[in-house]
C-alpha cells in the first residue's frame, strides 16, 4: 500500500488567483487581450490563455497595442513607469498586482520620499523586485539570500520578495542591525508562502520521496524544491503530470510519497498529478 500526501498548503495564493479567474473571464471578450509578462510562472496555464486568445507581451511589442485593446498587469506588479507607459498605450489596463505587493510598492515609496534608503531581499532579476526597485526611483540595494555586500547605509527601508525564505529576512535583519542607525524592517514575506514553506517542511521532513509540482521559472516553487531537498534526499521537482510519468518508475519503491505545488500551480494538475501517484 502506498501513502501519497499532499502537504496543508499547496496551489494557487490568493494573489494568482485573482488574477488567472480575471483572466480567463477576460477570454470571451471581443476586445484583444493581452498580459504584459506571461500572467504566472505556469507554462500550462500560459498556453491555456493563448488557446483564449489572451497573449502576453513585452516592451517590445508595445507596438501591437492598439486603444482599442486591454492590458492586464500581473500579480507581481511593475514600475510606476511602465504602468504610465501602458496606460499610454493600450485602452484599458486592468492592475491585477497582488495587493500585498501593492502594499510593499508603497511603502517603499514612502520611505524613499523620506530619505531612508531601501533595501529590498530578492532576485535583482525577478519582475516583482524590478517592479518594487521603481518605486523608489530604481535606487534600492538588492541582497540576494540575505548577503551584504554593500555599504549599509545609514538610514533603512527593508522589504522583502514576497516569496523569499525567512532564514534570509533574519540573516538579512541581523546583519542590517549592526550597521545602520535607522533601520525599518517590513517583513513582507507573504503569508500564502510562509504557510506553503512550513507545510512542505513538516512533509518532508515525514516523507520518503517528495514531488515538487510547478514551474521551472517559478520562484516561490524554486524555493519549496529547495526546503524538500534539504530534508528529503529523494525530491523530484516536475512541471505537470506529463513529465511527473517520466520519474514513476524511480518513485515506485517509496511507500511514504508527499506532494507539494507552489503558488502558481493551478489545481487541476495537482489533482492529475496526485492521481498519477
Ligand atoms: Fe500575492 Fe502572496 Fe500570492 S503576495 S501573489 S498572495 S504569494
Amino acid at each position: 500500500m502506498r501513502e501519497v500526501i499532499l502537504a496543508e498548503h499547496a496551489g494557487f495564493c490568493f494573489g494568482v488567483k485573482r488574477a488567472v479567474t480575471k483572466a480567463f473571464e477576460l477570454s470571451g471578450s471581443d476586445k484583444k487581450v493581452f498580459t504584459f509578462g506571461e500572467l504566472i510562472h505556469n507554462s500550462d496555464v500560459v498556453k491555456n490563455l493563448e488557446s483564449k486568445n489572451i497573449n502576453a507581451i513585452s516592451e517590445e511589442d508595445f507596438g501591437e497595442v492598439t486603444k482599442q485593446d486591454t492590458v492586464l498587469i500581473r500579480s507581481h506588479g511593475v514600475t510606476p513607469d511602465r504602468l504610465e507607459d501602458i496606460r499610454g498605450i493600450s485602452g484599458e489596463v486592468i492592475d491585477l498586482t497582488c495587493p500585498y505587493v501593492t502594499n510593499i510598492q508603497r511603502k517603499v515609496s514612502e520611505f524613499h520620499g523620506k530619505g531612508y534608503r531601501i533595501v529590498i531581499l530578492g532576485d535583482k532579476d525577478h519582475p516583482e523586485v524590478v517592479g518594487i526597485n521603481g518605486w523608489c526611483d530604481n535606487t534600492a540595494l538588492i541582497s540576494k539570500s540575505g548577503e551584504i555586500n554593500f555599504k549599509v547605509p545609514g538610514r533603512i527601508c527593508a522589504v522583502s520578495q514576497t516569496t523569499e525564505k525567512q532564514a534570509n529576512w533574519e540573516k538579512l535583519i541581523v546583519g542590517l542591525s549592526k550597521e545602520a542607525k535607522e533601520l525599518f524592517a517590513f517583513n513582507t514575506i507573504c503569508a500564502a508562502t510562509q504557510e506553503r514553506q512550513s507545510s512542505t517542511e513538516r512533509l518532508a521532513k515525514e516523507m520518503e520521496a517528495m514531488v515538487v509540482i510547478g514551474g521551472k521559472n517559478s520562484s516561490n516553487t524554486n524555493k519549496l524544491y529547495e526546503i524538500c531537498k534539504a530534508w528529503c534526499e529523494n525530491t523530484w521537482f516536475v512541471e505537470n503530470a506529463k513529465e511527473l510519468k517520466e520519474h514513476i518508475e524511480e518513485l515506485r519503491e517509496f511507500k511514504r510519497i508527499g506532494v507539494t505545488a507552489g503558488a502558481s500551480t493551478p489545481d487541476w494538475i495537482i489533482k492529475e498529478a496526485m492521481e498519477l501517484l
